[in-house]
Order: C-alpha cells, then sequence, then structure tokens
C-alpha cells in the first residue's frame, strides 16, 4: 500500500508540472482581465491550502480586488477559473443560460466509482437531470409533511437531552449535538431506522457516516487520483470509499427495500419513495445507494453546520433570543401536548428570518461552481474592456460568502440582524444576491428538507432551554482554516441551562 501511495504520489506531482508548462500562456493576462495571481502548482488560493486562511475569506479577499468588474480570474491550483462577481449575470449563467452551463467540475466518474461517480452532485447532463427528476418528488411539500413527524421527534429527543444535562455537565460542543441530531434524523428519514445517537454514542450507522466524511491524507490522495488520473483509479480499482462503507450502505438499501416489499411495510421515509421511483424508472440498487449516500455527503455537515452557527449567535445576541423565546411560547400556547405542526412551524417569521440571516452571514459551502459545456460569451468585466468567450471545458464559480458580505447587496452585512429579513419590501432572500443554496435547476435539492430540520430542533431546543456563551466560546465568531465548509475555529461551545417551568 505504502509503495502504491509514492508511486501515486510521484504520478500526481508529474501530472501537476506536465499541467503548469501547459498553462504558461495566462488567459487572463492575454485578455487584461484582472486576476489574483497564483503561486506554482497551488494556485491563487494558497494561502488556503497552506492553512493560513479560511477559505471563504481567501475567496473573499479575491472578489474584494476589482470592486467594478463583473468578473476577476484566479487559479484554481493549475486550472484557470472565473469569479463572477455580478449578480446579474450569475442569475443569467445559473438560470437563463443554463444549457451552456448544466455540470460541476468533473469530480467522479461512475465507471470508476459507481458510488460516489453516481451521486447527484458528480453526476452530469442527461444522466443528472433523469436522476434529478427522479428524486425531486422526495423533497416535494406534501412528502416534507410526511417526513416532519419522524424529524420533530428526533429533535424533541436533543431537546430533552440538553434541557435535563446536570448542573457542572452543561457546557456543551453544539457540533457534536448537532452533528448526532444530523445523523438520527438521516437514518430515520432515510431509512426508516431509529437511532439515539446521542445515549448510543458509538452506534455503527454514527460510526461508518463520520468515516465517510472525514476525509484525511489517503482520501484526499484518492480524490486527487479519481479527478486527475480517473483512467489510473479505474486500473487499481481505487475507489473514494472504503469497501466496509459502500457495502454497509448498499446491504442497508437492498435490505430495506427486500423487507418492505415481502412485508408491505409503507414508511414515509426517502427508501420508500426512491422505491417507488425505481418500480417506474430504470434505477439500480446502486442509483439508490449512491443518492441516499449524495444526501448525506450533502446533508449532514451542511445541516449540523447551519444549526452550529444559529445558536451561537442566538447566544451571544440574547436580545435575539428573547424574541425567539416569545415567539415559540406563543405558538406552543395554541399546540396540544409541545407539538408543533409543520404549518404551525412555517408561521415563526422570527424563526425564520434567524435562519436567514445565519445562511447569509455564515453560508455552510461557501462558493459554487460550473463547468461551460457550449462556449458562452459573456459581457465585457470593465467599462471599454472587451467581452471574454468561456469555452468549453472551462471553469466559473460563483462566490456565496462574499456576495452575502458584500454591502452593496446586504447592510452592515458582518452584523446579524435577523430584521433585515423582516422588511416584506426588500424582498432580500428573492434578490439574486442570497445564494446560500446555489441557484437554477442544479441548486440544492435538500432546501426545503434541511430548513424545516434546523427549523424544528431550534423550536424544540428554545422551547426547553437558555442558551448562554461561556469562558471557552469565541466571540466574535473565529472561522476554522481547514476545510472547505465554514466551521468554527475553537468548535461551538456554549452553556444551556433549563428554562424556568
Ligand atoms: C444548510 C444546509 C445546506 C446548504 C447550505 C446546502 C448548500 C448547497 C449548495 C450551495 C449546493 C450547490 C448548488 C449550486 O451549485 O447551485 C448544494 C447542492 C446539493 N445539495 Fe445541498 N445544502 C444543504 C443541505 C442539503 C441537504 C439536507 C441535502 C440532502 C438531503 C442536500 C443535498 C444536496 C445535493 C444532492 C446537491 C446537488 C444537487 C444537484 O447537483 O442537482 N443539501 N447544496
Amino acid at each position: 500500500m505504502d509503495q502504491l501511495l509514492v508511486t501515486l504520489s510521484i504520478l500526481l506531482v508529474l501530472l501537476a508540472v506536465y499541467r503548469l508548462f501547459k498553462a504558461t500562456r495566462n488567459p487572463f493576462e492575454a485578455h487584461g482581465l484582472p486576476y489574483k495571481s497564483s503561486v506554482p502548482l497551488l494556485g491563487s488560493t494558497w494561502e488556503w491550502i497552506l492553512g493560513r486562511k479560511c477559505l471563504a475569506t481567501v475567496v473573499q479577499e479575491i472578489y474584494n480586488m476589482a470592486p467594478d468588474a463583473k468578473y476577476v480570474g484566479l487559479y484554481n491550483r493549475m486550472t484557470p477559473v472565473l469569479m463572477i462577481r455580478d449578480q446579474r449575470l450569475i442569475k443569467s449563467i445559473a438560470i437563463t443560460n443554463f444549457d451552456h452551463f448544466r455540470n460541476h467540475r468533473n469530480f467522479g466518474d461512475q465507471q470508476v466509482d459507481p458510488i460516489f461517480g453516481s451521486n447527484l452532485l458528480a453526476l452530469r447532463d442527461n444522466r443528472w437531470k433523469e436522476v434529478r427528476s427522479s428524486f425531486t418528488p422526495v423533497f416535494s411539500s406534501s412528502k416534507m409533511r410526511s417526513m416532519f413527524r419522524l424529524m420533530s421527534e428526533t429533535a424533541v429527543n436533543v431537546a430533552r437531552y440538553l434541557s435535563t444535562l446536570p448542573a457542572n455537565e452543561n457546557v456543551v460542543e453544539m457540533k457534536d449535538i448537532f452533528t448526532r441530531y444530523a445523523n438520527d434524523v438521516f437514518a430515520t428519514c432515510a431509512f426508516g431506522i431509529a437511532i439515539d445517537s446521542l445515549a448510543d454514542r458509538n452506534n455503527r450507522f454514527y460510526k461508518l457516516g463520520r468515516e465517510v466524511l472525514d476525509i484525511h491524507s489517503v482520501g484526499i490522495l484518492k480524490l486527487a487520483v479519481l479527478w486527475l488520473l480517473p483512467g489510473l483509479a479505474k486500473k487499481f480499482g481505487i475507489t473514494l470509499l472504503s469497501d466496509k462503507t459502500t457495502g454497509f450502505f448498499k446491504n442497508l438499501v437492498s435490505e430495506n427495500i427486500r423487507t418492505r416489499e415481502e412485508k408491505g411495510i409503507v414508511r414515509p421515509d426517502f427508501i420508500q419513495l426512491m422505491t417507488e421511483s425505481k418500480k417506474s424508472r430504470d434505477m439500480s440498487v446502486d442509483d439508490i445507494t449512491a443518492q441516499a449516500f449524495s444526501f448525506f455527503f450533502g446533508g449532514f455537515e451542511t445541516t449540523s453546520g447551519l444549526l452550529c452557527f444559529a445558536v451561537h449567535e442566538v447566544a451571544a445576541n440574547q436580545e435575539i433570543q428573547r424574541r425567539l423565546h416569545a415567539e415559540i411560547d406563543a405558538a406552543l400556547a395554541d399546540c396540544q401536548h409541545d407539538e408543533i405542526t409543520l404549518e404551525r412551524l412555517d408561521s415563526l417569521e422570527y424563526l425564520d428570518a434567524v435562519i436567514n440571516e445565519t445562511l447569509r452571514m455564515y453560508p455552510v459551502i461557501p462558493f459554487t461552481d460550473r463547468e461551460c459545456s457550449i462556449p458562452f460569451e459573456l459581457p465585457a468585466t470593465l467599462p471599454g474592456a472587451e467581452p471574454y468567450v468561456m469555452e468549453r471545458g472551462s471553469h466559473l464559480w460563483f462566490p456565496i460568502y462574499a456576495i452575502q458580505r458584500d454591502p452593496r447587496y446586504f447592510e452592515k452585512p458582518d452584523c446579524f440582524e435577523p430584521d433585515r429579513f423582516l422588511d416584506k419590501g426588500s424582498n432580500l432572500a428573492n434578490n439574486g444576491a442570497y445564494l446560500p443554496f446555489g441557484i437554477g435547476p442544479r441548486n440544492c435539492i435538500g432546501k426545503r428538507f434541511t430548513l424545516i430540520e434546523a427549523k424544528v430542533a431550534l423550536f424544540h431546543i428554545l422551547a426547553r432551554c437558555r442558551l448562554q456563551v461561556c469562558s471557552k466560546t469565541t466571540v466574535p465568531m473565529e472561522l476554522k482554516t481547514r476545510g472547505v465548509f465554514l466551521t468554527a475555529k475553537n468548535g461551538f461551545w456554549l452553556r444551556v441551562d433549563p428554562r424556568a417551568a
């Protein structure tokens, strides 16, 4: 294995050097575009790669380089990329001209890694379209209503756990809590398995889930081989997920489908809905496993991250917490046995504004990308410049974090102010600069699911608990410099007290 790793590392370095020579002609300079210079092999985001700055900050600095430009250039490692700064141009690319920009950059080939390569995020062109339309009904409003009860039960369990912590154990790292919550919601909503990861801390589902998401040294090398040398990956049978993890998920899916078919069990969960799709379309167990995995991959860190940033801000701003408590208490007065309905939850405007503001200040995925499939002419980036033709196979980024922190679009962008979303006239959530879930037909398929999951958790936790910063909390928030997803440098530590009855 060691020898294989050394060989692969050498091959990757050689490939990178080859690309360096190939890329000597600077497309930005040739065209007079503003661009961020790059460090050989590491590209323009080298400060992030070396762990000096958070990725979102590095992208924001590049975004701020040319305040009047519609787009600027940068290098993602060796690959030239255009960062689109103009919100109208983003809409035009992602929605009006979607046919030119249907895919993300290639990262995972179905032939090479059938599970990872078939996840929705990695799928391309017609196959993406087929699979996306098969799974869209899984997230419809009526299906979400059925799943709501499962989420709500899991949320109540977390809230009870937090509100009954002994006084000497009530300083809690909330990322751990919400990662377990997201895990348990996924287990019950996807597979119909009831797990209590707060009580059974080392359950197999949770442990394998962590393994999938903890991509460390060998995983990163594997990912690089899968992206850069798919032929080699195929030859050596290199896949991102270990056989153990893939086998576990595949067995779970096929056993689940078989038992339900044999016993006529019907549950309001993903497997049920996917099995219905399987009957009507050409879906294999591998396809279903891949999508179950993509919901896991796409939804786990993101939802737990959203909840962590939300409780951090709520604890750091006691007036915001007081208003949330008041809104939740009023809703509770209308509910039977503390059981909120989805309709009532949806009517909580301040809770909605707090979630929106959290996703504005802390979009967990700080940017997204598109690959150009059909050549496309961009308008000139600055007055007096020439239009720029994007070639087939070239890449662009939508800098979500940087746009959402731009004072042109959001006043006092570094202040946490949920009220900005309450002003109906401003319609901020739809102004084209609010992009936490991406944009256009390729946007986040799990948006509604995650919003309900987050709201119901906050509702039940705040119904029972009071959250406060403590000596272990970092205020103001400091972002972690490693990793792609936005998260806190020092964890999300809070003191949790039960509310007086
Ligand atoms: C706070 C939570 C979440 C955030 C901030 C988030 C954000 C995003 C973003 C930015 C994209 C790329 C969109 C684009 O390029 O236009 C995306 C895609 C995606 N997300 Fe989410 N997401 C969240 C939760 C979830 C959940 C819970 C699921 C699954 C249940 C999920 C599944 C996916 C999938 C499968 C895609 C790929 C869609 C496609 O390519 O057609 N996400 N998400």
